[in-house]
């Protein structure tokens, strides 16, 4: 390792990688080496990580804590299989279900990443209903295995549907730019409204086949969509009203994005199942699950649990879990965060005041988007869903070429630094974005 340059670097990942969601062949930028919220490039040139890569990587890269336990992990046992009980794979179930609540939740099945994580958590709730259909958001991604995917909402789910997968249904989460203010009306009116199409449609697709409603609790890779108040809570309701399961998918949301262990701790409503991936190891050995609450565990103490990973609890990644959790604990992230979003926050909604391309700044913790547009009056998006365009890869491009490295969509740009990100970094780099804004205004703007 380490005798390749750079140019070669790109070179072979051009020719012989596969890279995801991209045509191959495409140019990359080839990384020597990270540590804090910083990675370079093979010409030295640095880049602030501001979307914490795919917003996995909440403590940063190169955390001394979790590098040390994986170091240590490594020299005594990389990986022993699902059947045997392991020191970290023990700790961690019992840490997660102490974050999630362990007077409502109870056991913990490790996965590989996001999208087994939501895989299995379907297969469960599929078990323990004894019913086939799923309902999740149109505006929503879940990953991209083939239950997963069919999940999914956005366009990254065709490919999946092609072959299909059997019960999946979506329905319209609501975005308050998009489905309230544009038309004049607050949440309790969307709420409302939102929440009686889907009673209606649950009717409609008969609400004894439903197994599971899957959402993500804050929405994250389709833009930082917080639900209008009471929308979670209503949704709640409805799985109670006719025995379906609610599931929460916490991949990107969860481990202090949104200032609490996980997102849907900041409304009023408790999951059935959570689904983790991303912030619990932050990325260093890859690692998801579910965390399951009483009466599913309950389900699986006198029924088999059909769902089974070589490397389900594998104990490097584990190790790396413990080292994370504990990270955030006894480094008082949520209060850091806490500070954090008070800079983050008020720079987004300056954002908005002082640019023609800003229609809207959403931000929860340090998890973050600014809704772009091309008229702030008829908010036209800056570039149309599902349509590709110029502007966005322009933005993203002119960002990165200041060191600002982030990724978005078709109309809106994420701004998820690393949850250690300090006070001296985010006023060092936020002006970058309004500098690139500026030029985005005059460029785009009508
Ligand atoms: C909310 C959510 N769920 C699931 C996934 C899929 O996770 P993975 O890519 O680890 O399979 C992602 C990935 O971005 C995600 O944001």
């Amino acid at each position: 390792m380490g005798n390749l340059t750079g140019k070669e670097v790109a070179q072979m990942h051009k020719d012989y990688v596969m890279q995801s969601w991209s045509k191959s062949g495409v140019d990359a930028l080839p990384v020597e080496k990270a540590k804090g919220i910083y990675f370079w490039d093979y010409d030295g040139k640095k880049y602030a990580d501001m979307a914490s890569l795919l917003v996995c990587s909440n403590l940063g890269h190169e955390l001394p804590e979790i590098v040390e336990a994986i170091k240590e992990q490594a020299d005594k046992m990389c990986f022993m299989a699902p059947a045997y009980a392991s020191e970290p794979k023990s700790k961690l179930a019992k840490m997660l279900v102490e974050a999630a609540g362990a007077d409502h939740f109870k056991r913990v099945f490790f996965t590989n990443g996001g999208a087994e994580s939501n895989e299995n958590a379907i297969k469960m709730a599929r078990m323990v209903t004894g019913r086939t259909k799923v309902f999740s958001c149109y505006r929503s991604y879940h990953g991209a295995t083939l239950g997963a995917s069919n999940a999914s909402g956005d366009w990254r789910r065709f490919a999946a549907e092609i072959g299909g997968a059997n019960g999946f249904v979506k329905f319209m989460n609501p975005q308050m730019y998009r489905d309230g203010y544009t038309y004049g009306v607050d949440d309790e009116v969307v709420t409302k409204k939102a929440l009686a199409d889907l009673d209606l449609q649950l009717r409609y697709e008969g609400p004894q086949n439903v197994a599971a409603i899957l959402m993500e609790s804050i929405v994250g890779a389709n833009g930082v969509i917080l639900p209008p108040k009471g929308y979670m809570e209503g949704v709640r309701k409805l799985c109670d009203k006719y025995g379906i399961l609610m599931i929460c998918d916490e991949v990107m949301a969860g481990f202090f994005r949104t200032g609490k262990w996980f997102a849907w701790q900041n409304f009023d409503f408790v999951p059935d199942m959570i689904t983790f991936a991303k912030g619990v190891t932050c990325g260093y050995v890859q690692l998801g699950g579910v965390i399951v609450n009483k009466k599913v565990a309950d389900y699986f103490e006198e029924n088999v649990l059909q769902c089974g990973l070589t490397y389900s609890g594998h104990t490097l990644a584990c190790a790396a879990g413990v080292a994370a959790l504990t990270y955030y604990k006894e480094h008082n992230i949520e209060q850091h965060v806490a500070e954090m979003h008070e800079i983050v926050a008020p720079f987004m909604q300056k954002m908005v005041e002082k640019h023609k391309c800003v229609g809207e700044a959403r931000c929860i913790g340090l998890f973050g988007a600014l809704e772009m547009v091309k008229n702030k009056e008829t908010r036209e998006p800056l570039q149309e869903y599902g349509v590709p365009g110029t502007a966005m890869p322009w933005i993203f491009a002119e960002l990165k070429k200041r060191g600002f490295a982030t990724f978005g969509r078709e109309n809106f740009i994420e701004v998820c630094p690393p949850l250690i990100i300090t006070k001296e970094e985010l006023e060092e780099y936020l002006p970058i974005l309004d500098e690139v804004l500026t030029m985005a205004d005059e460029k785009f703007c009508d």
